[in-house]
């Protein structure tokens, strides 16, 4: 954990535009800068950097962020990456705060050059190895091929300790290249394997995964989890696929090291491979930092279809209606490696083209499982589907309420029992979910800004107001509004922040991040006039204070009507009403 205050100090250095001039180049234009968003294509302008704001957003696409949130959505860096790649520009030391042992910045550094060393060893033992380099030629890889892989050969023995001078060096066995012998006797990890060098999203080799040119066990052996290497988050081939991915406009996700290489020799360069593990949702989001499509590609044996299914659970989390997820499979007898070896690049798109999008394969899985014929086998289809529908987030109701509809039918159920099996308020219960659903044909005109959601703006706008709103009016029935306390809150307490991209940092990965960084970038197109501020601040005081005036009334109301009001609140009430009566005076109900 990077602290905190850290974050905030490091914000108050660097300049968001300083550090997004240095992939994109911008032109001033008023207040703000502008370009052509890397996010999505387009012929004009729409992506817009605040100065003032220290936020970026796209008109366009809806992109938005702060420096640090910049830095992960152009490189696909993670928080911290981005964090520690801020600071060394602006020539700072990121502190660590002892609660993960993170290794020293220069130790992460010359693990970098162990396995930078290890690899350029292994390439060249490659050239010197006929038989490594015969096994490559039987399996079809191009020199070329190889050398853009910079795939590699470990020959027997331990021949580690003749280019580490330094051969009992801890650091050696922290990046995973050497194991120690409970003898105490040392050797290295990777022995007669072809070597594939693992890069982290810079291009810097942080792992390796070997394998045997035999039948040996393990057929492909992975460097460990080390300092610069988590596998369930790296994915294989990304480093060369991010640009194809980019122009493609979706990822393939394969199983295999092998299957990489062969589709990039023969032209499909956007495919990635997980490492020996499942899918996981942290390899999803990396990848929807790069695109919104993603084709997972499986071997159409029974194993394929398993892994496919647990990619499936895995990606749910993950989804969005706004991104296409979808699944192909091969004929059994074939991995993507012999699939494009003999049937070509061609086949391959068309094949990804044609691929099952999630949402049919998850009916059509929960169909096959379940006997729909009988009342028993449609009843284990809705207990099957509900787990599943669960893990679906607000983001993706769209694709939930679709999926939701599908099942209902499956099971000869309508849509409001279904959801009241799933254990979800029925739609007719949620008359303003089903109005945005859009199963209304009346147009819906959009309702006006609530309140707090007037207020949250102001605030986000000018801080300083954040002071006089009393945390006790401020209802907490919205997102909204438990944002808004939290700033409140924070500003209460002395925390200093200076200013919107900092305090959307602070809230980064809290319930309240993704509200504040919506409305940030709502505020760089319409900021409100600074004239109206003040009269608009009041008046959203004053209606939080009749808001919470009329509550209590309505409280000691029902207390009276069941007759279980004393005397001090009969003599409460009665000021209440007066109260209401002066404040009604006030405020002007049609306000917006
Ligand atoms: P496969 O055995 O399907 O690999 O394992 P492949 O790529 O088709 O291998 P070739 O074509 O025989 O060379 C798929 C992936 O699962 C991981 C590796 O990432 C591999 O590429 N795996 C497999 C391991 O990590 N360890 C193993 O022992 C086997
Ligand atoms: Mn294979």
């Amino acid at each position: 954990m990077i602290p905190q205050s850290f974050i905030q100090g490091l914000l108050a250095r660097v300049d968001i535009v300083d550090v997004i001039e240095r992939y994109l180049p911008l032109k001033k234009s008023g207040a703000n800068y502008f370009a052509r968003c890397p996010f999505h294509g387009e012929k004009s302008a729409s992506f817009s950097v605040s100065p003032s704001k220290q936020f970026y957003h796209c008109f366009g696409c809806g992109a938005h962020g702060t420096a640090i949130g910049f830095l992960m959505a152009y490189s696909g860096l993670s928080f911290s990456e981005a964090v520690h790649e801020l600071a060394r520009d602006a020539g700072v030391q990121v502190p660590n705060d002892g609660r993960t042992p993170r290794p020293q910045n220069d130790n992460y550094e010359r693990l970098i050059e162990i396995t930078a060393t290890a690899a350029k060893f292994y390439r060249e033992a490659l050239g010197q190895s006929p038989e490594a380099a015969g096994y490559l030629q039987q399996r079809g890889l191009s020199g070329e091929i190889a050398a853009r892989f910079g795939i590699g050969f470990a020959p027997d023995g331990s021949p580690l300790q003749r280019i580490f001078q330094d051969y009992q060096n801890k650091l050696l066995a922290t990046a995973g290249m050497v194991i120690d012998s409970e003898q105490g006797r040392r050797y290295d990890r990777f022995r007669h394997r072809i070597m594939f060098p693992i890069h982290d999203r810079r291009g810097r080799i942080i792992a390796f995964g070997g394998r045997v040119l035999d039948r040996g066990e393990p057929k492909y052996l992975n460097s460990p989890e080390t300092p610069l290497f988590e596998k369930g988050r790296e994915l294989y081939g990304l480093f060369l696929a991010q640009k194809a991915i980019r122009e493609a406009g979706f990822a393939i996700v394969v199983e295999g090291y092998m299957d990489v290489v062969a589709l990039a020799q023969f032209g499909v360069e956007n495919a990635v491979a997980t490492l020996g593990t499942a899918t996981t949702p942290h390899h999803i989001q990396t990848l929807l930092r790069q695109t919104d499509r993603i084709v997972f590609c499986f071997d159409g044996d029974a194993a394929g279809r398993g892994a496919a299914w647990r990619a499936l659970e895995n990606a749910l989390e993950t989804l969005r209606d706004d991104i296409t997820l979808s699944f192909m499979f091969l004929p059994p007898e074939h991995d993507p490696d012999t699939f494009i070896r003999e049937k070509g690049a061609e086949a391959m798109h068309e094949a990804a083209a044609h691929a099952t999008p999630l949402a049919r394969f998850l009916l059509d899985n929960l169909r096959q499982n379940c006997d729909t014929a009988d009342a028993e086998g449609r009843a284990r289809l809705v207990h099957e589907a509900k787990p599943l529908i669960a893990r679906i987030p607000a983001a993706a109701s769209i694709l939930r309420l679709q999926l939701l509809k599908a099942i209902a039918s499956m099971s000869h159920l309508t849509q409001a029992e279904t959801e009241r099996a799933f254990g979800i308020a029925p739609a007719s219960e949620r008359p303003r979910a089903a109005a945005n659903s859009g199963a209304s044909r009346i147009p819906v005109r959009k309702p006006p800004p609530s309140t707090v959601s007037t207020l949250l703006r102001l605030v986000l706008q000018h801080l300083a107001l954040a002071a006089r709103l009393p945390i006790g009016l401020i209802p907490d029935d919205t997102a909204e509004g438990r944002a808004l306390i939290a700033i409140v809150d924070l500003i209460d307490l002395g925390e200093p922040v200076t200013g919107l991209g900092a305090l959307v940092e602070r809230f980064r990965d809290t319930p309240h991040g993704d509200i504040l960084a919506q409305a940030g970038a709502g505020l760089i197109d319409t900021e409100f006039d600074p004239a109206v501020i003040e009269t608009l601040f009041e008046d959203g005081l004053r209606k939080l204070s009749a808001d919470a005036v009329s509550q209590e009334i309505s409280n000691l109301m029902e207390q009276a009507r069941a007759n279980t009001l004393p005397s001090t609140g009969r003599q409460r009430l009665n000021n209440l009403l007066r109260e209401k009566s002066t404040l009604a005076t006030f405020t002007r109900p049609s306000d917006p």
